[in-house]
């Protein structure tokens, strides 16, 4: 059994002085939690120097919500992922707000990660079906096809730097999260996937859960089968909601 991965993600929320304050209880959550969860935040790009010096010396982990999908050159408003590691051990890739807002295409999420995997962070990759392909029966073949375009030519090293975070689309920020049996249907497939791609090294990739997890179904997603942490959005906003997310990792562990 791995130990469960909590990471919290800001999005374009929180002033500075906000990102400061989530930072230090997330951090005193994780030193709290150590040994039993891992507890990462991505904060705004702007944030994350500010934050990362605050929470020096805890074992809180910071991320990046995303990375460019080039080395580095004449790209205007992007962030390469070699820059992101000077300050993140990690950052999320594909996020559904990136491939539905921002047009990010597979090939374009394919390439973030392998940036990131070149620049040596570890990489969370989303992945998640929409209400329409869940209705038409697709959810499970969408998301692997997003993992098989993504994962395409990723060396078997690579995975002990790998989490998928499992994220339906219907149920990011809208208050409905998916039924734990639900979840573990599609993490478990994800893991099915894992195995086949990466034989026995597969089971050093997490499998995380996202889309409207809170501190009231977090015991209970992470008590599924196959469900080895939560990707959280709105309800990690909130320090004390944060923060007994952790706690619930930690006595579930
Ligand atoms: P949510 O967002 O927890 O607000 O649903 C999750 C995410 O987007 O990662």
């Amino acid at each position: 059994m791995t130990t469960p991965l909590i990471v919290a993600n800001w999005k374009m929320n929180t002033s500075l002085d906000q990102a400061i304050m989530l930072a230090r209880a997330a951090a005193e959550a994780a030193d709290r939690a150590e040994g039993a969860a891992e507890v990462g935040i991505c904060p705004p790009y702007t944030w994350i120097v500010p934050v990362s010096g605050e929470v020096r010396g805890s074992s809180l982990r910071v991320g990046s919500q995303d990375c460019a999908a080039h080395a580095g050159g004449a790209y205007t408003g992007d962030i390469s992922a070699k820059m992101l590691a000077s300050w993140c051990s990690f950052t999320l890739v594909g996020h559904s707000e990136r491939r539905s807002i921002h047009g990010e295409t597979d090939e374009i999420v394919r390439q973030k990660l392998h940036r990131a995997i070149d620049a040596g962070l570890e990489v969370i990759l989303c992945v998640g079906e929409s209400a329409d392909e869940r209705e038409t029966g697709r959810a499970g073949a969408v998301v692997l096809h997003q993992l098989d375009s993504a994962l395409d030519g990723t060396a078997l090293s690579f995975t002990k730097r790998l989490t998928i975070a499992y994220e339906p689309v219907w149920a990011i920020g809208t208050g409905v999260a998916a039924t734990e049996d639900d979840a573990s249907q599609m993490t478990t497939l994800i893991r099915q996937d894992l195995d086949t791609r990466f034989g026995s090294i597969g089971e050093q990739v997490r499998v995380l859960y996202g889309g409207s997890a809170n501190d009231r179904n977090s015991a209970e997603f992470l008590a599924a089968n196959n469900v080895d942490g939560l990707l959280v959005g709105s309800a990690s906003l909130s320090a004390t909601t944060f923060a007994s997310m952790v706690e619930s990792a930690r006595v579930t562990a």
